[in-house]
C-alpha cells in the first residue's frame, strides 16, 4: 500500500511582519528583500509555540480528511525549532488532539522534515505496519533567529502544515532522501552550548548561522537533480507533472530549478511572498494553499522537493 494524502491543513500566527517593519530593526529595505528573495512579509508568533501551531494545523488536516484523531496509528513531526528537548512536540500534539492510539515522535531534518516524515510513513505503509498517519511540519523559527543579523533574519517565518496520510492503492509513487553531514556548518543552530560543573561555563542558547551563498549553490544543484532522478527512474515525462511543489526558501532558487528543468514557472506555485521560509512547514503550507485554490484533482501527478540544514534533501513523486 502507498501513502496518500487524505487531507491537508495549515496554520500560521496572525501577526504579519512586513519588510518595512524589519528595516526598522536591521539595515535592510523592502526592495533588497523582495529582489533577492521574493519575500514581502512573514508571520511571527507573539506567544504561540511550535506545538500550538502544529496542533491547529493537525486539527485542520484531520477535518479535511474526515478522520478522527483516535484513528491515527502514528504521528511524525518534523521541526528545527522544537519547544523542548523532550517531550517531543509530536507527543504534545498527540495529547492536544486526543490521538491516544498513535505512536508519536519528532524528526530533525530541518526544511526537509515534512518530506522525510512522509517517506518514513510510506515505508511503514508499504511494510503493512500502519494504515493511518499524521505528518506535520511546524516551526517557530523566530525564537532561533538572530534579529541583529540582516543576512538571515529577513528570510524566515513561523507556521505549520499537516497532512493525514492513508494507506491506499495510489499515492506516493517514488521517493528519495539524502544527507551530507560534511556541509553541516553552512546552516546551523546550536541548541545549547556545553557547560557544566567541570567546564565551569554556563550553557547558552544558540542562534541560527548561515553561509547564504553556499546554501544557495547547494539548493540550485540538489533540487533539480533530485527531481530529474525521480522522473528518469519512473519513466515519467515532464509534461505529465502538473506541479512541482518546492520548499519555499527563496524565489530565485525556485526560478533556477525551473530553468534547469526547462519547465515554465506556472508549474511552480509559491507562497514565499507571504510566509517567508518556514522550514519544514513550507511544503504543507503551499500544498494547503493549492488545495484551497482547488488546483489539485485526484490523479494529478506532482513532485514535492525539499532541502535544508544537515544538509538534507528529499523528493517525492506522488499522485494526488
Ligand atoms: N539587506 C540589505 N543588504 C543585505 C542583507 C539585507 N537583508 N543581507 C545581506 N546584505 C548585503 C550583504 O552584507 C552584502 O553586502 P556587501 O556586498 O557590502 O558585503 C550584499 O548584501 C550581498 O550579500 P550576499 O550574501 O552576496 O547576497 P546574496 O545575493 O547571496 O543574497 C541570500 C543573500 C541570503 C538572500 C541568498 O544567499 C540566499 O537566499 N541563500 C540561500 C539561503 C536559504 O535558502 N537558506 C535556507 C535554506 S533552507
Amino acid at each position: 500500500m502507498k501513502a496518500r494524502i487524505a487531507g491537508i491543513g495549515a496554520y500560521a500566527p496572525e501577526r504579519v511582519v512586513t519588510n518595512d517593519q524589519l528595516s526598522e530593526i536591521v539595515d535592510t529595505s523592502d526592495e533588497w528583500i523582495r529582489s533577492r528573495t521574493g519575500i514581502s512579509e512573514r508571520r511571527i508568533s507573539t506567544g504561540e509555540t511550535t506545538r500550538d501551531l502544529a496542533a491547529e494545523a493537525a486539527r485542520r488536516a484531520l477535518k479535511a480528511a474526515g478522520v478522527d484523531a483516535r484513528e491515527l496509528d502514528i504521528i511524525i513531526l518534523g521541526t528545527s525549532s522544537p519547544d523542548n528537548n523532550y517531550p517531543s512536540d509530536a507527543c504534545s500534539v498527540q495529547a492536544m488532539i486526543g490521538a491516544e492510539n498513535a505512536v508519536a515522535f519528532d524528526i530533525s531534518a530541518a526544511c526537509a522534515g515534512f518530506i522525510f516524515a512522509m517517506n518514513i510513513v510510506h515505508g511503514f505503509f508499504q511494510a503493512g505496519i500502519y494504515k493511518t498517519a499524521l505528518i506535520i511540519g511546524a516551526e517557530t523559527l523566530s525564537k532561533v533567529t538572530d534579529w541583529t543579523d540582516r543576512g538571515t533574519c529577513v528570510l524566515f517565518g513561523d507556521g505549520a502544515g499537516a497532512a493525514v496520510l492513508k494507506a491506499e492503492e495510489t499515492g506516493v509513487v517514488d521517493m528519495l532522501m539524502g544527507s551530507d553531514g560534511t556541509k553541516g556548518p553552512i546552516l546551523s543552530c546550536t541548541s545549547r552550548t556545553l557547560g557544566n560543573f567541570l567546564t565551569g561555563t554556563k550553557p547558552e542558547l544558540g542562534l541560527m548561522t548561515m553561509d547564504g551563498q553556499e546554501v544557495f549553490r547547494f539548493a540550485v544543484k540538489k533540487v533539480p537533480e533530485s527531481i530529474e532522478i525521480l522522473l528518469e527512474r519512473n519513466h515519467i515525462s515532464r509534461e505529465e507533472i502538473k506541479y512541482y511543489v518546492l520548499h519555499q526558501a527563496n524565489e530565485r532558487i525556485v526560478e533556477a530549478a525551473a530553468r534547469r528543468l526547462k519547465e515554465p514557472m506556472e508549474k511552480f506555485p509559491m507562497t514565499i511572498s507571504k510566509y517567508g521560509n518556514t522550514s519544514s512547514a513550507s511544503i504543507p503550507l503551499l500544498l494547503n494553499d493549492m488545495a484551497e485554490k482547488d488546483m489539485l484533482q485526484p490523479g494529478d501527478k506532482i513532485i514535492l522537493s525539499g532541502f535544508g540544514a544537515g544538509m538534507t534533501w528529499g523528493a517525492v513523486l506522488m499522485e494526488w
